[in-house]
């Protein structure tokens, strides 16, 4: 359960030590790619890691940060930030995400970024929300975030 106390966890913590190798990797890339948050408005770092395989069947990590703007519209979240990056190399396939919000652990994802993420990792990609300093996560699938979505074969 939630540490802090937050009603909105309503799921259980998966503890750092049982993260896959590859999690735990997204976990603390998702740390490190917060620290080039650029965020001068809101002060609110937050990073992203995601896994990613393109039509070869490589796989790869991106990361990505929120990067704000004078005209707060043009921000772009970091989950967004790492997606763009990965789609942009080629790499079409989400396999798991890990998104962290470096000030306060315990976000989650904001309905644009949910909806960008459906696109992409389907129903089954995983969306790992960092909790604490130790990378404890709360380990989401997409169709758990973003019920009866709409999605590429909804056209
Ligand atoms: N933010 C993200 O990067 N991801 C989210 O899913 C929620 C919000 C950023 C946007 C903005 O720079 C700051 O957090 C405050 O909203």
């Amino acid at each position: 359960m939630c540490t802090t106390n937050c009603p909105k966890n309503r799921k259980a913590l998966t503890r750092n030590a049982d993260l896959t190798t590859v999690e735990r990797e997204l976990v603390l890339a998702s740390w490190h790619a917060s620290s080039f948050a650029y965020m001068p408005y809101s002060k609110f770092p937050v990073g992203a890691a995601l896994l990613a395989e393109n039509d070869e069947g490589e796989t790869r990590v991106f990361t990505g940060c929120n990067v704000e703007n004078a005209s707060y519209g043009g921000t772009i979240c970091a989950e967004r930030t790492a997606i763009l990056k990965a789609i942009s190399e080629g790499y079409r396939k989400l396999k798991a995400i890990a998104v962290v919000c470096a000030k306060i652990p315990g976000g989650s994802p904001c309905g644009l970024c949910r909806q960008v993420i459906r696109e992409f990792g389907g129903l089954d990609g995983i969306v790992l929300t960092v909790q604490n300093r130790e990378g404890d996560v709360t380990r989401w699938t997409v169709d758990e975030l973003l019920p009866d979505s709409f999605g590429p074969d909804s056209l």
